[in-house]
């Protein structure tokens, strides 16, 4: 009988877990939790036998895939796969996947919810200002971007957008104006929403040569990884531009000196919580057993991320 072991450091809704575990037991498949685990070494001991795994943002590096001789296959039920050691899995031969789209509604909806909380003074009773007839600029048009873009057109926004990757052919559903450049994206965009991996070409990649570029009023948000901001060049950029505001849902290292510093400038959240939705944990988690149960019984590799 083939084990799959949920270890979510971060719990999924009850009603997620039930779902899994009624997809993976139907395929007669043993189910075993982990969940809100405080050590490595509890992870480590869940893995020994397992043949499959699903994580969120959980780490699994060499260690952790070292641990399980069974491992056939691990599952991020999520979107950034940058707490996989996709390297380690290939050299083993272990199948790594993500399910992409299925918590991007949710994290879309928290970058314009921050974009708002933002915009009228963190709700703290000072005047704001609104965002109908402004230019937001979408960094990355994968699910989650593509969402964004989508939500802001009907607040009224101008939507400018890039990414490395997508084409300006895959952007023309979504009536947005595709530039040619980060520069130009920077220059054009008072808020300017990132949406882009964490990889060796992103990484500290959002520095404050490109920062300044942003007129006047200017408002970055990250719902992507806190690796992609230069945080020297964050600190310098809230120095040197009193009217740059920042809010992100994964908080910088520099996070005490810019609450001290900036106050309503500045906001975090206290934990990841873009796709921390009852929605979003249903929608992944129940992907991340499907596919499971695809590969064991079918060979597909459809979302397979490690070749
Ligand atoms: C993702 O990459 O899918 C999001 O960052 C959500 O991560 P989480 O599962 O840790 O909330």
């Amino acid at each position: 009988m083939k084990r799959v072991l949920i270890a979510t450091e971060k719990p999924f809704a009850p009603a997620a877990v039930n779902d899994m575990a009624g997809i993976l037991e139907q395929a007669g498949y043993q189910v075993q939790r982990l969940e809100k685990y405080t050590s490595k070494a509890e992870l480590l001991d869940a893995m020994k036998s397992v043949d499959a795994m699903i994580v969120r943002s959980d780490i699994v590096d060499q260690e952790v895939l070292d641990a399980a001789a069974n491992l056939k296959i691990v599952v991020r039920a999520g979107s950034g796969f940058d707490n996989l050691d996709l390297a380690t899995c290939t050299a083993k031969g272990i199948v790594a996947m993500n399910t992409p789209g299925q918590n991007s509604n949710a994290v879309a909806e928290l970058a314009i919810g921050m974009m708002i909380f933002m915009s009228r003074g963190q709700f703290k009773g000072v005047s704001g200002s609104e965002l109908k007839g402004k230019t937001i600029g979408v960094y990355g048009c994968g699910n989650i971007g593509r969402r964004v873009a989508r939500i802001a057109q009907g607040l009224g926004m101008k939507v400018v957008a890039l990414d490395p990757c997508i084409t300006k052919v895959s952007m023309e559903p979504y009536d947005v104006k595709v530039v040619q450049s980060v520069d130009e994206l920077f220059s054009q965009s008072q808020f300017l929403s990132l949406h882009i991996p964490v990889n060796e070409k992103t990484k500290k990649s959002i520095n404050f040569e490109l920062l300044s570029k942003m007129p006047k009023g200017a408002l970055l948000i990250n719902t992507a990884r806190k690796e992609v901001i230069d945080e020297e060049g964050l600190i310098r950029m809230f120095d040197e531009r009193p009217d740059f505001k920042y809010i992100s849902d994964i908080a910088p290292a520099c996070h005490e000196e810019l609450v001290a510093k900036y106050d309503l400038r500045y906001y975090s959240t206290p934990k990841k919580q873009g796709a921390e939705t009852a929605e979003a944990n249903v929608n992944a988690g129940v992907a991340a057993a499907e596919q499971i149960v695809a590969f064991f019984e079918t060979g597909d590799q459809t979302y397979r991320v490690n070749r």
